[in-house]
């Protein structure tokens, strides 16, 4: 057996969901067009599809797609991330801090569509299963030649009360995820590089 992971050998089954798994990349350049909200329902569909734990599906999805407001969004989370660098002043956020306070920095890249991501209290495991639906919505999407990218640079805007409230978001409810979906500008980007050595073992 070949244990080349990276170069299969031409046998490899690779079919179009393998080849979706390949292809997505994280996206962050957007061209302005809209994403029709049948496709957007239909990435939601597919997120539902994702499996949790004891069958919770303890997923909750706030869509946007008022750019506006995104933009808002994306200046709140800025200032909240330099307000924790003040606080905290660890190495690692003061770069952080450096990259979002860079003016007209997006967090959201300009996506025509942010989705937020929510686990419902009754479940055994809120972010795996949050997470499962997030990487089938994001694979769905690149079906569909659709770019996506997780965004964990928008996760304190969970914390600001007034903010979910307005998003109409119940207090019981907690953010895992902010993803962006919209067409790329440029399709077929390459893959960052893969770790090689990732089998630890292999018992047979
Ligand atoms: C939990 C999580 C948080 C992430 N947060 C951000 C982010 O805030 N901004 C960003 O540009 N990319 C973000 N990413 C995307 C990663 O940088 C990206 O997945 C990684 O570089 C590998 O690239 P690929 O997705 O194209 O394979 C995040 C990904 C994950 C899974």
């Amino acid at each position: 057996m070949s244990n080349d992971l990276h170069n299969p050998r031409p046998e490899s089954p690779v079919n179009d969901v393998f080849r979706a798994i390949y292809a997505r990349r994280s996206v962050r350049d957007y061209l302005p067009n809209n994403v029709p909200d049948d496709m957007i329902l239909e990435l939601i569909r597919a997120g539902t599809y994702a499996p949790s734990a004891a069958n919770k599906q303890p997923w909750r999805f706030v869509v946007i797609k008022d750019r506006e407001l995104i933009k808002k969004l994306s200046d709140k989370s800025k200032e909240l991330w330099i307000e924790l660098e003040a606080k905290a002043s660890k190495p690692e956020l003061i770069a952080l801090a450096n990259m979002v306070s860079r003016p007209g920095f997006n967090i959201f890249f300009n996506a025509p569509v942010l989705i937020m991501i929510f686990s419902h209290p009754d479940a055994f495991s809120p972010q795996i299963d949050c997470s499962l639906a997030a990487e089938n919505m994001m694979l769905a999407a690149q079906s569909q030649k659709m770019g996506s990218c997780w965004i964990g640079l928008g996760a304190p805007l969970g914390q600001v009360r007034a903010i979910m409230d307005d998003l109409g978001v119940p207090s019981e409810c907690k953010l895992v995820g902010c993803l962006i979906f919209g067409y790329p500008v440029k399709l077929d980007q390459k893959a960052p590089r893969r770790e090689e050595n990732v089998i630890l073992n292999w018992i047979a």
